[in-house]
């Protein structure tokens, strides 16, 4: 089943066909500019734009930067303070009239690479970590996503959370060296390795590409590999949200 799959992010807004069988892109990337203010209506009209660019006309997957429940924002998350409170889905289905399945962008990741990628055939418990503007989570149990986990939202210290310290932009932010990013990193894994006890954690995002410059610094039992399908796995997930109806 071929599904046009979205992945809505702080930069860029990308969509491709998809097919869910396989996993592979059956058209090239189409990539938007993600407007700013990245506010409902300036983003559902970049939405419009890539349904039409692929001249669409079935379900869509949509990954979405925020926390979410059943097509609902919660927060604004990074991407704009009025998506709070927003039932996504039903605000795109005003506006291109396809049937649109919103989930999670670190879920869907998670999706792509626990049928694909890295966690395909692995049992028990798994969790994709992507480290970019933010800190996303996508969390399963043999194979079956437990929707909108919000791992990057775990507290730090003195009411800050994990996301604002060790993400790849406090990276950036903070000018961080490979080993202080990994301090922050170990510091951050060595915890969510105790709140969970997974059997592999997978890490996307920007960071999975500085993953060798990363990986000794995580000193956990648990097995952490870099994600497989880095650049596409959003699309790819967001597409296989919708094949198998997640809202
Ligand atoms: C949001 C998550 C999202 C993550 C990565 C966080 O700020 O709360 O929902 O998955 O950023 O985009």
């Amino acid at each position: 089943m071929d599904i046009l799959g979205i992945d809505v992010g702080g930069t860029g807004i990308k969509g491709a066909i998809v097919n869910t069988e396989t996993g592979v892109l059956i058209t090239k990337r189409k990539r938007f500019k993600t407007p700013s203010p990245a506010n409902p209506e300036a983003l559902s009209e970049i939405i419009e734009k890539m349904v039409q660019h692929f001249n669409w006309n079935g379900p869509i997957g949509c990954g979405f930067p925020t926390p979410l429940q059943h097509g609902k924002c919660l927060t604004g998350g990074n991407l704009h303070k009025d998506w709070k409170g927003v039932q996504v889905d039903k605000l795109f289905e005003e506006k291109t009239r396809n049937q649109y399945f919103i989930v999670n962008d670190a879920d869907a990741a998670g999706l792509a690479e626990i049928n694909f990628g890295a966690g395909k055939d692995v049992k028990g418990v798994v969790i994709m970590i992507t480290l970019g503007t933010g800190i996303g989570s996508g969390l399963f149990l043999d194979g079956k996503l437990l929707p909108n986990t919000e791992f990057g939202h775990v507290l730090h210290k003195n009411g800050d959370i994990f996301e604002k310290y060790a993400s790849d932009s406090a990276r950036e932010r903070d000018e961080l060296n490979s080993k202080q990013w990994g301090k922050r990193l170990h510091k951050y894994f060595k915890h969510i390795n105790l709140l969970l006890s997974p059997d592999l954690i997978i890490i996307g995002g920007g960071a999975s590409k500085k993953f060798d410059k990363i990986e000794a610094r995580i000193n956990i039992d648990t097995k952490i590999v870099p994600a497989e399908a880095e650049n596409e796995a959003g699309i790819i997930g967001a597409a296989l949200a919708a094949k198998y109806q997640i809202k």
